[in-house]
């Protein structure tokens, strides 16, 4: 960028227009104005020479897009919380800043995780199916019973902001105990809530609920595989609105399948979006969503907005409001 000359950015997606024309204000903005994504070729060709880059959890930022943008290169600005798309120690070593979207999607994440325990273990898919295929007969005490959560354990595994949320929206259900896992003990949020700080195999051999709301890292990747499905109760119900990589799917669909745990409900899979010929998705007791955990209105606006202040701070060389420290 000559100096005086306007930044160039590349959004990799049509999003919400207040965050588009924040940067349209100041900046010379090549928008994909689709919600496609462009094809790998037509990505490295739009960013051939940009300041910055606005993308999605759903694009690959690796070495050779960054390649691609050369060494103007100054933010990658992501629309999302999560940022295991993104290699970062490519973006470090070419002093490539990167944003995120941390704090402002917490509640809706929280609010469609609850939603998708409830429809998940009060087995609303079979409900809506029967009523809608005239299986609806007179009223049968044993029919689509389900756990409740009155009494029951819930584990949280990552107690961080979402994880917190939810179970604040979960305890006036009348939850018993709530156990959380992960990386250290949250003292402060735990009192809270009476939560137990206690090992992933303890929470899952003692929950009626495991909610699963941890990054996916080089440590969580596969963490519920055959081997933590086996130590769960049979009649537990799993949610994962976390990533689709932090679960074995195919050794989920076999506990489903087999009834090593009771249901499944999942707001992301592998790949994303789910084949149609998928087994998860011709299984009673598993729920599938498409990946849709923050997505009102207004979190998407608020979502949209912070991304681009990252990427004008990114662009004037200042501090990101949300960056990624690497
Ligand atoms: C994120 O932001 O990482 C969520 O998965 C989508 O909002």
């Amino acid at each position: 960028m000559s100096s005086g000359a306007r930044p160039r950015v590349f959004i990799s997606r049509r999003i919400p227009e207040e965050g588009r024309a924040l940067l349209a204000a100041t900046c010379d903005v090549n928008s994909w104005e689709s919600d496609e994504p462009p094809s790998h070729s037509e990505y490295l060709q739009a960013v051939a020479g940009v300041d910055g880059i606005l993308c999605l959890l759903t694009d690959t930022i690796n070495g050779e897009l960054l390649d691609a943008a050369g060494p103007g290169l100054k933010v990658v600005s992501t629309l999302s919380v999560g940022y295991d798309h993104i290699d970062v120690k490519e973006c470090a070593r070419r002093n490539v800043k990167i944003g995120y979207t941390p704090g402002i999607l917490t509640a809706a994440t929280a609010e469609l995780t609850v939603a998708l325990l409830l429809a998940t273990s009060r087995r609303l898919k079979e409900g809506i199916r029967a009523v809608e295929n005239g299986e609806w007969g007179s009223w049968k005490p044993m029919w689509l019973c389900g756990p409740g959560l009155e009494g029951a354990t819930v584990g949280i595994v990552g107690f961080g902001r979402i994880g917190v949320t939810v179970g604040r929206c979960l305890k006036p259900f009348g939850v018993a105990s709530f156990l959380y896992s992960g990386r250290s003990e949250k003292p402060v949020e735990a009192k809270e809530l009476g939560a137990m700080f206690v090992s992933f195999d303890e929470l899952l051999a003692k929950s009626d609920f495991v909610v699963a709301c941890c990054a996916l890292t080089d440590k969580t990747r596969n963490l519920f595989n055959a081997s933590a499905f086996k130590k769960m109760k049979n009649s537990a119900v799993f949610v994962n609105t976390s990533r689709g990589g932090i679960v074995n799917q195919n050794d989920l669909i076999t506990a489903l399948q087999s009834g090593q745990i009771g249901a499944a409900g999942l707001d992301v899979t592998t790949p994303e979006p789910l084949p149609t010929d998928s087994p998860l998705l011709k299984l009673d007791n598993c729920v599938v969503l498409p990946h849709i955990a923050s997505a009102t209105h207004k979190t998407r606006a608020a979502m949209a907005v912070l991304a681009a202040n990252n990427l004008l701070a990114g662009l004037r060389g200042d501090k990101l409001p949300h960056e990624i420290q690497i």
